[in-house]
């Protein structure tokens, strides 16, 4: 091991997302894989992330993941598209060989893009996403690499992940920026037949996604989706495997105040939690 202060012993899965919109992906790992103990860092006080550099995303994703690494994570999965988008690659190609070769790091993308082959009839699939992950091309690019008859389209959604860190994804006022988005999409490609939600914030808007989307068309959550590739890839490496504890507890993070987290993030999983909250440098 390159780093003595990281310990050996067995630890919690990581989930990390730049704030509440990893609890989606977070719910679902805990409803598939109970047993295993899970510590959630969300990075509100710097949410959203959508709109932010190359750089500065990378920097701030590999904060949280050597936070996670260093409470014990063998194993960490970005439930965060925009931190999959443009940090995961630089993560596990640069950074883990140094902090820890046996580590593992894994996003959301590439088991999204999986499932869309299976499901497009009219093989016309669209995307909405932040502005970082339309930008990064990487859904294109993955669905590409497995399907490449798939016609993609992608609409940027910059106003969606603040309407949910504010709280205000049932609001009337979400209304219109849905309703737009969703439009803009379906006017690029009227063929469209399946639309990835590719933002793990997005879940929380459904009600009014579905209120603006023909019901022909198929909306993909990732949730399930990142929680079945996830059962996977531990029945695959029984090395790491091992390294996740079995408790079926969960802890929470927030770089931002508790008393906020705690309210909304009890919202999203509909139970009460209690967080903590941590600074990353
Ligand atoms: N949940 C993040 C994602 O999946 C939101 C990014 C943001 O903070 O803008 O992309």
């Amino acid at each position: 091991m390159n780093n003595p202060e990281l310990t050996k012993s067995p630890g919690p899965i990581g989930v990390f997302d730049s704030g509440y919109g990893g609890l989606t992906i977070l719910r679902q790992f805990r409803q598939l894989l109970p047993q295993y103990d899970y510590l959630y860092l969300g990075d509100n006080a710097r949410a959203p992330y959508g709109t932010r550099s190359y750089e500065v995303v990378y920097e701030f994703t590999l904060q949280a993941v050597k936070k996670l690494f260093s409470m014990g994570c063998h194993l960490v999965i970005l439930a965060c598209n925009t931190a999959s988008a443009k940090a995961l690659k630089s993560i596990q190609e640069r950074d883990l060989p140094n902090l820890d070769p046996n580590r593992r790091v894994l996003g959301v993308i590439r088991p999204t893009a999986e499932c869309v082959g299976g499901i497009s009839k009219t093989r016309h699939i669209g995307i909405l996403a932040t502005q970082g992950t339309i930008m990064s091309e990487s859904y294109p690019l993955e669905i590409h690499k497995l399907f490449p008859d798939i016609v993609v389209h992608g609409e940027a959604c910059p106003m969606w992940v603040p309407l949910v860190e504010n709280n205000e994804f049932d609001s009337p006022g979400a209304d219109y920026f849905v309703q737009k988005r969703i439009g803009n999409l379906l006017r690029k490609d009227p063929e469209i037949d399946t639309i990835i939600l590719g933002c793990t914030h997005y879940p929380l808007l459904l009600n009014k996604i579905l209120k603006y989307t023909p019901r022909t068309i198929k909306i993909i959550q990732q949730g399930d989706y990142v929680a079945a590739s996830l059962k996977q890839y531990l029945q695959r490496h029984t090395d790491i495997e091992a390294l996740c504890t079995r408790q079926g507890s969960c802890r929470f993070l927030t770089t931002e105040s508790v008393e906020k987290f705690e309210e909304s993030a009890s919202v999203f999983l509909r139970d009460k939690i209690m967080a903590e909250r941590i600074t990353l440098e």
